[in-house]
């Protein structure tokens, strides 16, 4: 879909520090995107993906095959929202060069806008080398989903002083590095505050309060489709499982009674 006149840019979001809040939401297929582009200023094809689509236990298994795919799917369905998307764990930790070939491949098959990545000082010196290559990142810190396993579980980020100045740094180095926006995720309000006063780029909060410059959270939970968990932070807006249960119900009660289909669904000779 060719993106209109007005679409957002990454500019336009870096921009967007402590002006209206900037509304980012997933999305991972086509029909999504089309729903909500016209809404919200960024979708975000999240690697959540390999949790809400594919019932992965974590995001560790997601392939950059697997971004590449739904990515260039939403980008199908988007023509006004900037769309980034995240690179997968494997993809990009080991070294500046393999995150450049992940970026290029990411920004070349899909025709994203930007790309997102998970980490702190330790992802800096990567940061700087895809910006200074003219690569668009978005920073992701605080609770990383994919050290998971480092950290034992998806625990909230930055308690305690010592914790508290380690995220800080974090968000610091990774926006001098050049991201153009930061998601701080599952961290408390003080500590995603500090964040969002020390660095010149837009904060995206999730479970990080309503101090950051814009808010993200995953599409299916806010419409009560992902029920496995239900994180505190999240807030639902609608309950489509129950309707789709109920939906799902009638049709197969109608075909059981030979109800479906009726005349006006069948062909004429
Ligand atoms: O993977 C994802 O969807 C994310 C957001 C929820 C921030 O990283």
């Amino acid at each position: 879909m060719a993106k209109q006149k007005n679409a957002v840019t990454v500019p336009d979001i870096a921009s967007r520090k402590r002006s209206t809040p900037i509304v980012c939401l997933t999305a991972y297929t086509t029909p999504m995107a089309r729903l909500l582009d016209p809404h919200v200023d960024i979708l975000l094809v999240g690697d959540s993906l390999g949790m809400v689509l594919y019932g992965l236990e974590t995001t560790l298994p997601v392939t950059l095959d697997m971004m590449v795919n739904h990515g260039a799917a939403v980008v199908r369905g988007a023509n006004y929202a900037c769309v980034t998307v995240d690179l997968p764990f494997s993809a990009y930790q080991e070294s500046p060069t393999l995150a450049y070939r992940s970026c290029a491949r990411v920004l070349a098959e899909t025709g994203c806008d930007a790309v997102k990545l998970e980490g702190g000082v330790e992802m800096a010196e990567t940061v700087r080398f895809l910006t200074e290559r003219s690569i668009p990142v978005m920073g992701h810190v605080g609770l990383k989903p994919q050290s998971v396993r480092a950290m034992g579980g998806y625990t909230v980020q930055g308690r305690g002083e010592e914790a508290a100045q380690k995220v800080i740094a974090d968000a610091k180095a990774v926006a001098k590095a050049g991201a153009f926006a930061l998601v701080v995720e599952g961290t408390m309000e003080s500590v995603a505050r500090a964040i969002t006063v020390a660095v010149d780029v837009p904060t995206i909060g999730i479970g990080a309060s309503v101090a950051c410059d814009g808010q993200v959270l995953v599409t299916e939970d806010i419409l009560g489709l992902f029920t496995e968990f239900t994180p505190r932070f999240v807030k639902r807006y609608a309950d489509m499982g129950v309707d789709i249960e109920e939906a799902v119900c009638a049709f197969a009660e109608d075909v059981r009674a030979r109800t479906f289909p009726g005349d006006e669904h069948c062909f004429s000779s």
